[in-house]
């Protein structure tokens, strides 16, 4: 079983996809009002496709709820805001989403975070977190970063068809998340270390600011 945390424009999307494609998949978020909103029925946002794939993931049997789950892997999908004072992505709710999973998590799982990061933060201000559990407890997890690359406007399409970077300290481990991403993404998938996937997910945003300065500057002229 997987457990979405975190289910807004990117984290629910996920959860459907995967639960639409044959995976158990339980989504949590602490927003019980948006959690309420799901179990009704509703989605949350508009998307084209997106009405159909809920249903698609309800008739699979997904969950929502404002409760973690005890299960082998968790997909962190939390916000991750740029603070303009420091100029610097905040890692807060990541490190917090994580601090709440290792509360329930079985030894052994896997924490998947798919928030966009800044290339180091998962050594500096998740891997702490991580280590100081294992050392209480004596358990081991698997760390890994599966940056999202999609585009707002066109979510499903992209979902299903962009190319995905996974970052894993054990390449096995790695491997397992592919293929739970690969249920549904008929892109390419690359396994790599999770200082590349951190880095693939800056230096694409950095070429796209650039050429969007680049228009703004043409259109000036
Ligand atoms: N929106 C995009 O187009 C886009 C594209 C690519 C990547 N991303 C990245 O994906 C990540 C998520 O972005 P988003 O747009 O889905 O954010 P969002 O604000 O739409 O959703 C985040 C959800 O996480 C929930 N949440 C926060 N902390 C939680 C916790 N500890 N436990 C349970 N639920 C929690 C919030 O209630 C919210 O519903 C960010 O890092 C963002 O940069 C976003």
């Amino acid at each position: 079983m997987i457990n979405v945390i975190g289910l807004g424009y990117i984290g629910l999307p996920t959860a459907l996809m995967m639960a639409s494609h044959g995976l158990e998949v339980v989504g949590t978020d602490y927003n019980k009002g948006l959690v309420d909103t799901l179990n009704s029925g509703r989605t949350t946002f508009k998307e084209d496709g997106l009405d159909k794939l809920f249903d698609e993931a309800l008739k699979a049997g997904i969950k929502f709820t404002t409760e973690y789950a005890r299960t082998g892997m968790y997909i962190i999908s939390v916000p991750t805001p740029y603070d303009k004072f420091s100029k610097k992505v905040d890692p807060g709710y990541v490190v917090a989403a994580v601090r709440d999973v290792l509360k329930v998590c079985p030894p052994d799982a896997t924490l998947v975070i798919e928030s966009t990061v800044s290339p180091g933060t998962i050594d500096k201000h998740v891997r702490p977190v991580v280590e100081a559990w294992s050392s209480e407890t004596g358990n081991r997890i698997n760390l890994v970063h599966a940056p999202e690359r999609i585009i707002p406007g066109n979510m499903v399409y992209e979902l299903l068809h962009n190319n995905r970077t996974i970052g894993a300290d054990d390449k096995a481990v790695g491997e397992e998340v592919k293929a739970c991403y690969a249920s549904f993404c008929q892109g390419e998938i690359v396994v790599t270390d999770i200082r590349t996937a951190e880095m693939t997910k800056v230096v694409e945003n950095t070429f796209r600011a650039v050429n969007i300065a680049f228009a703004n500057e043409l259109a000036r002229i």
